[in-house]
């Protein structure tokens, strides 16, 4: 009896060790009426009398090592389910997905804030408009062929009581709007979306944005304009950039003109981005037209200005090395996650 005596309690310590089973099954197999302990008093009336005292000693201390492993398997089965994940400080930290602007909204928001230092205030127009604004005032003629330059949506035809209505299809429809409300001085510089009916693919879009920019005032001129785009892609792609001006034609300006930077990839001297020219077209410019500034009732005689305008996805696309335009609509973590901090 006392050799069993002993096995129980080995067994017991062992199940104690193993911590896989709960309190309660320790309990049915050693401390409940049909479990061991209660088997081994039933046994101890049949012991021998001589042997009693010593078997009695001996059930006891098994019954009080018994009863101890119960208690201490009750305390750890119920520290356990009290217990939440976090307070484990030895677990990973949970990632922590920060967000990030949009490479085009970081790009955007630089543009502007460069010109805002140069002392031009920020200003929004409709993407819905009215032919007049968006061409018509600007000096499109009515059979023009600079107006099938610009792909254009149409939402609504001209009827007896209104203009053609259409998506925009650049931001200068922002200049008449403004040059409308407000007489020179006008230093602004005006960011938004412009839609134009092209085949989707890697270098055109349906939809894009440009930043528009217009100074009118007495004796602007064309240094003026030059100045300050040198000074603005200073500011942009680093102090040693140099800018080049070639001869173009955009109906609202006379003279016009194409701007270039020096490439900001290779410095000028030829890369793949730069078609080994050492130059990137930045932005179309040039003195508004006269007629431009009549047809927002400000005297040509008087008054000169110069605008400009650039594709926000153009620039944001050399920046970052960026090769397909649909990655910007098509918001894909992978992708904007890369923007994360800049
Ligand atoms: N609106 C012209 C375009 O979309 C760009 C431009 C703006 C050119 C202002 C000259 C002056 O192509």
């Amino acid at each position: 009896m006392l050799e069993s005596i002993e096995k129980i309690r080995k067994e017991a310590e062992e199940f104690l060790a193993s911590a896989g089973g709960t309190a309660e099954q320790f309990r049915l197999t050693y401390l409940s009426k049909k479990g061991i302990l209660n088997g081994l008093f039933e046994d101890f009336k049949k012991v021998d009398p001589a042997q009693k005292r010593a078997v009695g000693q001996q059930l006891n201390v098994l019954k009080n090592a018994l009863e101890e492993i119960h208690a201490s398997l009750q305390k750890e089965t119920s520290s356990d389910t009290g217990k939440l994940p976090s307070e484990d400080l030895t677990l990973p930290v949970v990632p922590d997905s920060q967000g990030s602007l949009h490479p085009l909204s970081i790009v955007r928001r630089r543009i502007v804030e460069i010109f805002s230092r140069m002392g031009f205030n920020a200003e929004d127009g409709p993407e819905i408009e009215y032919d007049w604004y968006n061409f018509s005032a600007l000096n499109f003629a009515e059979n023009h062929p600079a107006r099938e330059m610009q792909d254009t949506f149409f939402v609504e035809k001209a009827d007896a009581t209104r203009d053609d209505l259409l998506l925009r299809t650049h931001t200068s429809n922002v200049q008449i709007r403004l040059m409308d409300r407000k007489k020179p001085p006008v230093r602004s510089i005006m960011a938004g979306r412009v839609y134009r009916n092209e085949a989707i693919s890697a270098r055109a879009h349906c939809q894009f944005h440009q930043v528009e920019g217009l100074y009118v005032d007495k004796n602007v001129s064309f240094r003026d304009l030059k100045d300050t785009l040198l000074h603005f892609s200073k500011e942009m792609f680093g102090k040693d950039t140099q800018i080049r001006l070639r001869p173009s034609y955009f109906p609202f300006t006379e003279p016009s003109a194409e701007i270039d930077v020096t490439c900001f990839i290779c410095g000028g001297s030829g890369c793949n981005i730069c078609k080994h020219s050492g130059w990137v077209e930045i932005a179309g410019s040039g003195m508004v037209d006269p007629n431009v500034l009549a047809n927002c009732g400000i005297d040509p005689e008087e008054y000169t200005g110069f605008a400009f305008g650039m594709g926000i996805e153009r620039i944001t696309m050399l920046k970052y090395g960026i090769n397909d335009l649909r990655l910007f609509f098509e918001n894909d973590q992978r992708f904007l996650k890369q923007f994360v901090g800049i």
